[in-house]
């Protein structure tokens, strides 16, 4: 049976981009993540990721951060790989989306919640 490991380049169903460096011993990698949207009227610009993964076992469970570079909100995504049938790898993630809001008042609407399907993609 295959591995299911982060390192490489993985793009999701809103068409955003994903580098994922090699793991360390501890099951820790960071990367850089393009996103294809954005709740903001801000440019768009590459900004980086943190995360661990359980790295030595099948079908992992894992969970990063991304700090984005052009807007002051955070993004945490937890997840598990899988390895389907055809030997195909997909990452099912849940995401958080904390928003900067500029009162106590406005806590109540900073946070949204989804889901993406990533799927591995090759170098270009
Ligand atoms: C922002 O809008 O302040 C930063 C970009 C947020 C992009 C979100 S994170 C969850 C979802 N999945 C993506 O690939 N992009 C959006």
């Amino acid at each position: 049976e295959r591995k299911c490991v982060l390192t490489g380049f993985w793009i999701n169903d809103l068409g955003s981009n994903m580098t994922v460096s090699a793991l360390n011993s501890r099951g820790e990698f960071s990367g850089s993540y393009y996103t294809a949207v954005s709740a903001t009227t801000k440019e768009i610009r590459v900004s980086s990721l943190q995360g661990f993964q359980h790295f030595n076992k099948q079908q992992s469970t894992f969970g990063f951060i991304v700090n984005w570079s052009f807007s002051e909100s955070t993004t945490v995504f937890t997840g598990q790989c899988f390895v389907d049938k055809d030997g195909k790898e997909i990452l099912k993630t849940m995401w958080l989306l904390r928003e900067k809001v500029s009162s106590l008042h406005d806590d109540w609407k900073a946070t949204r919640v989804g889901v993406n399907v990533f799927t591995r993609r090759r170098r270009e």
